[in-house]
């Protein structure tokens, strides 16, 4: 099964037999529920079963759903309860790191990013997913998150390689992962049968050497 940007934030429990844990410094990331990133504006911090209604409001709007491939639609609460247990699980087996997303001002979750583990050719690869609620974006903090995240996927984690991949229409996107050293490796077909079908996708890619457009 592919997984395609912010879809891998959003898995149903029953899909999680695709994903296999890969200890990669796992150890240093540790089960700290207290584990947050912090940037100039935002705080990322483990997702927590009272986030439902938030993740709910906000993962509910089509068009944050509609970038991934398999964010169930309509969202419903039972669907967020589900994700953040599945959430929860994944980090304790070290097979997916998944934070909220909160505006330091107000402590208002804004959204969340994830890293799933996968076995490449090259060695494991971080898959990258976000999504930003429909309200909050256009202030960079997609951006700035990332940052921040990339920094924890490969120092804290121990990541050589990550991807992002994004339907090729989601310029947003593309653009986020741009800005902070991806770069656009490959654009192919893959099928989507809750969004459409067939659609093209880029594959975005960064490795030791990708020049960093935030820095
Ligand atoms: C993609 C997403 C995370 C971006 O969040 P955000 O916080 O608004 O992003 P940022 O503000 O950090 O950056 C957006 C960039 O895209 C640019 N942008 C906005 N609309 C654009 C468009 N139509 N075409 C090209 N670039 C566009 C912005 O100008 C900005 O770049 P800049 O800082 O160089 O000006 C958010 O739109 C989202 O959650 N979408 C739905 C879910 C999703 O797509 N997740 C990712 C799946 S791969």
């Amino acid at each position: 099964m592919r997984i395609t940007g912010a879809e891998i934030l959003a898995h149903p429990q029953s899909q999680l037999k695709t994903v296999f844990p890969i200890s990669v410094d796992a150890d240093r990331v540790g089960t700290d529920r207290s584990h947050y990133i912090k940037t100039e504006r935002l705080v990322l911090r483990r997702l927590r079963p009272h986030d439902v209604g938030d993740v709910t409001a906000l993962v509910s709007d089509w068009d944050v759903a509609k970038q991934a491939g398999s964010i169930p639609f309509p969202y419903t609460t039972a669907d967020a309860v589900d994700w953040i247990a599945y959430a929860d699980a994944a980090w304790e087996r070290g097979s997916e790191y998944i934070f909220a997303i909160e505006r330091g001002t107000d402590m208002r979750l804004i959204g969340a990013m994830g890293m799933r583990l996968k076995r490449g050719w090259q060695g494991p690869k971080g898959h990258i997913g976000y999504w930003i609620g429909k309200p909050y974006w256009a202030h960079g903090y997609a951006s700035e998150a990332l940052g921040a995240f990339k920094s924890f996927c490969l120092n804290q984690v121990g990541m050589l390689h990550l991807v992002g991949t994004v339907f090729a229409d989601n310029e947003r996107s593309v653009r986020v992962l741009e800005k902070n050293g991806f770069y656009r490796q490959r654009l192919q077909w893959r099928t989507y049968p809750d969004r459409g079908g067939k659609r093209k996708v880029w594959v975005l890619q960064w490795s030791p050497g990708s020049v960093d457009a935030m820095s």
